[in-house]
């Protein structure tokens, strides 16, 4: 274990919190446990309210309660466990996405109680293993807590979950159980990484979690150094890092199954705070950004679901993690750095270093020969300006991949929009002096920033990711909890088990 910083180490307190543990017990049984502090009852905004909750309809619409989605209702009971009335909206076929909010809602209205039950998988509908796995990401989802650095660290309340579902659905609502914990410890484990404090996770650190996480879970992991770096011709990590006194790390992960069916790169930017370099962030802008590395968070933790969830596809994943300082060494505005597939580019902004560091990502995931390339990147205050915080924009090469990237974003319910690779703006990128410049004019940031890595992908089909939008959010939010989001984690999962190469 490497040592964190010790002006910043908390005496007797080295740990950095439970990252990616999931602290919650999640059962599936056939009748609701007697001893369970609330449960959860579905209710829709037309038909039957089911016994349970012991209100008529217009009671239930008298304290305000209609069953639209996301609605709650505590149903205080003077015998038996609280019930909590969960809305599901219009009757008929509710979503999956639907359940994982509810699944949430109900987390957020059971307040600190300890044991939640619910009927929610047993919905009909939706098949019960696509139900179960929902409703327990969106409970587990809505439960995180960050541990952060405190005497006395935050902790998750729910500590119990039980899905009750009847006969029929029991063996599928297992396996869909199953499921939804370890995408949910994946997705807990990419918030516990963005939301550590930039001096407790520094490329080194990243780097050392990706050995242990690959090797517990079935990946095999090369971590690469400056001096190694500097030998394979990464220019552009070399040229982020200028100004750091903490050394960068590229590390690449591989899943590769017996007869793999395809195989597909992700690359993630990992930059573990980007002041901004010289072109220097103002401080508004600069808090967030220890979560700059949030690209490949999603790509470490997705990657380390794979064996667990029996993906039939060789995934090989590129974390390109460095800082963006502004020291002695930093880059200079008109610096031209070249990458490892030999193209230069001229530093018009040292703020706009995430396309640098990916170009020789892709670069090197071109050379692997994969059928198809996502990288995933916290990219661009433009993407977030276009689409908002809910929506991460989707650039690429290629519609029949970028539509499985829609496909898989949708399953994930997490919302992509694509925007187009315009190639008339490419001549915005061009540079007297290099092969492009690293920055475009002042209008359309995400698709020139997009144009600029295809420059790296060769053929191959590709997708970028900006999740610099849904990257955080402000407050809880459904089954988001304040702080790092894990965007992107289990929309990665989703396209790697869902991959025909
Ligand atoms: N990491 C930022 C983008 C970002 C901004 C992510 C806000 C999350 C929230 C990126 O490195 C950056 O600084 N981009 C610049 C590019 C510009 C200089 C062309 C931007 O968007 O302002
Ligand atoms: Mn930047
Ligand atoms: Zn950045």
């Amino acid at each position: 274990m490497l040592a964190h910083p010790s002006h910043l180490m908390p005496s007797g307190n080295p740990s950095i919190g439970q990252t990616g543990e999931m602290t919650t017990t999640v059962l599936v049984t056939r009748s609701v446990p007697d001893k369970v502090a609330a449960i959860g009852v579905p209710v829709f905004t037309a038909g039957a309210v089911p016994r349970a909750i012991g209100l008529s309809r217009a009671a239930l619409i008298k304290h305000g309660f209609e069953g639209k989605p996301g609605q709650t209702l505590v149903v205080p009971s003077p015998t038996g466990p609280t019930h909590i009335a969960v809305g599901l909206g219009d009757p008929g076929r509710p979503t999956t996405a639907a359940l994982r909010n509810a699944a949430a809602a109900l987390v957020r209205a059971a307040g600190k109680r300890a044991s939640l039950a619910t009927t929610l998988a047993d919905v009909p509908g939706v098949e019960a293993s696509r139900a179960a796995q929902a409703v327990v990401e969106g409970a587990l989802l809505a439960a995180y807590r960050f541990g952060g650095i405190k005497k006395e660290p935050n902790k998750t309340t729910l500590t119990e979950l039980v899905l009750v579902v009847g006969a029929a659905r029991a063996n599928a609502a297992r396996v869909g159980s199953e499921r939804g914990q370890t995408t949910a410890a994946a997705a807990s484990m990419a918030r516990d990484l963005a939301n550590t404090p930039p001096g407790y996770m520094a490329a080194r650190h990243i780097a050392e979690k990706a050995v242990a996480v690959g090797h517990a879970c079935g990946l095999q992991v090369e971590v690469f150094n400056r001096d190694q770096l500097a030998e394979m011709g990464c220019g552009g990590m070399l040229g982020v890092n200028a100004g750091s006194t903490e050394p960068p790390r590229m590390v690449r992960l591989t899943y590769a199954p017996r007869n793999a069916s395809g195989h597909l790169a992700m690359v993630g930017k990992g930059v573990m705070f980007d002041s901004g370099g010289l072109s220097l962030k103002p401080s508004d802008g600069m808090i967030t950004m220890k979560m700059d590395m949030s690209g490949a968070a999603a790509v470490l933790s997705a990657m380390s679901t794979l064996k667990a969830l029996r993906c039939k596809t060789k995934v090989t994943g590129y974390l390109m993690c460095t800082d963006n300082m502004t020291g002695g060494g930093a880059t200079k505005l008109g610096d031209v750095l070249t990458f490892r597939n030999g193209k230069t580019a001229e530093i018009h902004n040292t703020d706009a270093e995430g396309r640098l560091v990916l170009a020789d990502g892709l670069s090197l995931a071109v050379e692997d020969k994969p059928d198809a390339i996502v990288d995933i990147a916290t990219l661009t205050g433009a993407c977030m300006v276009a689409l908002g915080t809910k929506l991460a924009g989707v650039i690429g090469n290629n519609q029949p991949f970028i539509d499985a990237v829609r496909a898989a974003a949708d399953t994930a319910d997490e919302q992509v929009w694509q925007l187009p690779l315009e190639k008339a703006y490419r001549k915005l990128l061009d540079s007297n002096v290099a092969d492009m410049r690293n920055i475009g004019g002042p209008h359309g940031g995400a698709i020139t920033a997009s144009l600029f890595l295809s420059e790296f992908v060769g053929d191959v089909p590709w997708a970028h990711l900006d999740i610099a939008g849904p990257m955080a959010v402000d407050a809880d939010d459904g089954w988001l909890s304040k702080g790092a989001t894990g965007f992107g984690t289990r929309l990665l999962i989703e396209l790697a088990l869902s991959f025909r190469g």
